[in-house]
């Protein structure tokens, strides 16, 4: 029998290569997904025929539907992506964070314990429910202090990590209160394929293929550790296998750069790969209004991950920016199916008023 994974939020950037990872090895899948604007099915296309994956539209809030899926699926492990993940948005609608990070999942928690304490010890004792959580918890990092570790205080700035930083700690109580098998992974700024062109690397390249504006907030001077989105995955699935419950574990790129130099990484691969008629695309970037309470840098130490779990990543943030650039340029279709009405509106009410000179 394969093993048998819940993925929730598994139609998003992160969760959708968690479950094409997984498919690769044979794990027999359940995703279930809210599809908000982020939640895409083309990222599970590839899954469309194998009868290993089963798709189920539905809210991680939504205690029955979820105590019912526990029961009929019986999976050896829930891993949850489902969230609100843009702090820009967050900035603008905080509620809509607490409604999807915290109560929703404290509603996931619930339901999960709520079957679990029905299984029978063995399955019990080797159930996991992983969350997955983010760097930014931990807050803002100046030039010269090290990186986050595990045991770096939970610090959160922004509406977004305040509220992940909340249901990180209904993760843990879970575990602490009532036992459920529960671990915790926080990671730094993902990159790669299927990334909601919301987001820093994929915002940039639909923009400069678009010969639009490429805004960068303030003097572009902030840091951010970027990872490639596979080998974040690779981390989970040793985490899963490995990991001990209660524990947290972090995850980081080992890759520190100024965004304004990530912006001009991408103009010159462009540059190269599909030049503008017009001149580099350098040409195009704009310093813009800073974005409100913006941490100035985030780095993650991730030696425990190493250690303990053998952990290496894969792609130097080189080669997977120039893989990354490539895929999006070989997909234009996912590009355009993400710049729905409801792209367009984010866009014109983020970036509309944005005076560009
Ligand atoms: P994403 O926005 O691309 O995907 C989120 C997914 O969750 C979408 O498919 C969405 O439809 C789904 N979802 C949202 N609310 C839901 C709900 N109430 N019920 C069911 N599904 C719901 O985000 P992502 O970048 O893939 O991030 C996934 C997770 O990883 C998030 O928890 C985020 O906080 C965390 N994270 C992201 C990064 C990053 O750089 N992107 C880094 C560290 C941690
Ligand atoms: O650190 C992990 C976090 O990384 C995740 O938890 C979040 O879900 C994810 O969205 C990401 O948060 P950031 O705020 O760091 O990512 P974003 O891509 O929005 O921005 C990256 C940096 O680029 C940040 O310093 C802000 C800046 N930026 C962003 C946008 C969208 C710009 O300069 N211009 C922009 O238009």
């Amino acid at each position: 029998m394969p093993v048998k994974y819940l993925i929730t939020g598994g139609a998003g950037f992160i969760g959708s290569c968690f479950a094409l990872a997984s498919a690769r090895q044979e794990r027999q899948l359940l995703t279930l997904d809210k599809l908000t604007y982020s939640g895409n099915l083309l990222n599970l296309r590839s899954l469309e025929q194998n009868p290993l994956h089963r798709f189920v539209r539905g809210d991680i809030g939504d205690a029955a539907l979820v105590r019912r899926l526990l029961e009929e699926f019986q999976p050896e492990a829930l891993i949850n992506f489902a969230a609100e993940s843009h702090v820009d948005r967050s900035i603008l609608d905080p509620e809509a964070f607490v409604r999807a990070n915290v109560l929703g999942l404290c509603s996931l928690l619930a339901a999960t314990l709520d079957w679990w304490k029905t299984l029978p010890e063995k399955q019990a004792a080797a159930f996991r429910f992983l969350h997955i959580s983010t760097d930014e918890v931990f807050g803002a990092l100046r030039h010269d202090t090290p990186a986050f570790t595990e045991k770096t205080p939970y610090a959160p700035n922004s509406p977004y990590s305040a509220s992940k930083a909340a249901g990180d700690h209904f993760v843990r109580a879970y575990y602490e209160t009532y036992g459920l098998p529960a671990l915790i992974s926080n990671c730094s700024n993902n990159y790669g394929p299927r990334q909601f062109p919301e987001k820093l690397i994929p915002l940039v390249f639909a923009r400069a293929r678009a010969g639009e504006t490429l805004p960068v907030y303030g003097q572009g001077e902030n840091i951010r550790d970027w990872l490639h989105v596979e080998d974040h995955c690779a981390a989970l699935e040793l985490i899963l296998t490995r990991g001990q419950p209660g524990q947290t574990y972090n995850i980081g790129g080992r890759a520190e750069r100024r965004n304004i130099d990530v912006v001009r990484d991408i103009c010159a691969i462009l540059d190269e790969l599909a030049p503008r008629p017009d001149g580099p695309h350098a040409g195009l970037i704009r310093f813009v209004q800073d974005r409100a309470g913006h941490d100035f840098r985030y780095a993650i130490d991730s030696s425990k991950l190493e250690r303990e779990l053998g952990w290496q990543r894969r792609f130097t943030f080189e080669q997977g920016l120039r893989e990354t650039i490539l895929w999006y340029l070989d997909n234009p279709d996912w590009l355009q199916a993400t710049q729905s009405g409801e792209y367009r509106r984010w866009m014109e009410r983020r970036y509309g008023g944005e005076d560009p000179a």
